[in-house]
């Protein structure tokens, strides 16, 4: 019982921080950005990194460790597959942002940076995606979906 609590404790404050930085990064992006404020984004950018990770962490455990229910209720529940390629979607639609920030953060801090408009557009993406998430978490865990016996 304390471990399902510290797992779900885990991954909501996992969750806030990933809305928390990636909002950030939509609203501190600009056309034009120094060197300096990509550096600012870049850090921001590895909060979301960090957030992440202890989120498919604590969710790997929740799921395959058996705390809480059975891993097959997940196994077997189309709406939880679901909600793991959409999350794993947002990894793969953050590289060239993340790939972005880290290359242009270096140099002098005044020189400015033209931000392509695909970075603007990725992290708008990420966002949707990110709220479409919490409702299917919530079908999931009350079985809709579930395909098994
Ligand atoms: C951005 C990504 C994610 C979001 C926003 C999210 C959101 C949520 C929410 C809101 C709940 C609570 C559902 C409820 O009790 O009504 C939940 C539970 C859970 N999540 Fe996630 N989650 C995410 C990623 C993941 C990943 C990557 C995994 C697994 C690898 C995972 C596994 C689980 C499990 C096993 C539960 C417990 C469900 C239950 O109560 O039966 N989640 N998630």
């Amino acid at each position: 019982m304390t471990t399902e609590l510290f797992l779900r404790y885990l991954h909501f404050i996992s969750i806030f921080a990933i809305a928390g930085s990636l909002a950030s990064e939509h609203m501190l992006l600009q056309k034009n950005l120094t060197r300096g404020s990509i550096g600012k984004i870049a850090k921001i950018d590895a909060v979301y990194g960090i957030a992440s990770l202890t989120l498919l962490t604590a969710g790997l455990t929740l799921w395959l460790g058996e705390f809480g229910k059975p891993a097959i209720f997940y196994s077997k529940n189309w709406i939880f597959h679901t909600k793991l390629t959409l999350f794993l979607l947002i990894g793969l639609l953050s590289i060239y942002p993340t790939v972005f920030f880290i290359r242009n953060r270096k140099g002098n801090p005044e020189e400015i940076i033209r931000v392509p408009k695909s970075v603007f557009m990725l992290v708008r993406l990420e966002l949707l995606l990110l709220f479409i998430i919490p409702l299917l978490a919530g079908l999931m865990s009350r079985g809709v979906g579930f395909f098994g016996n």
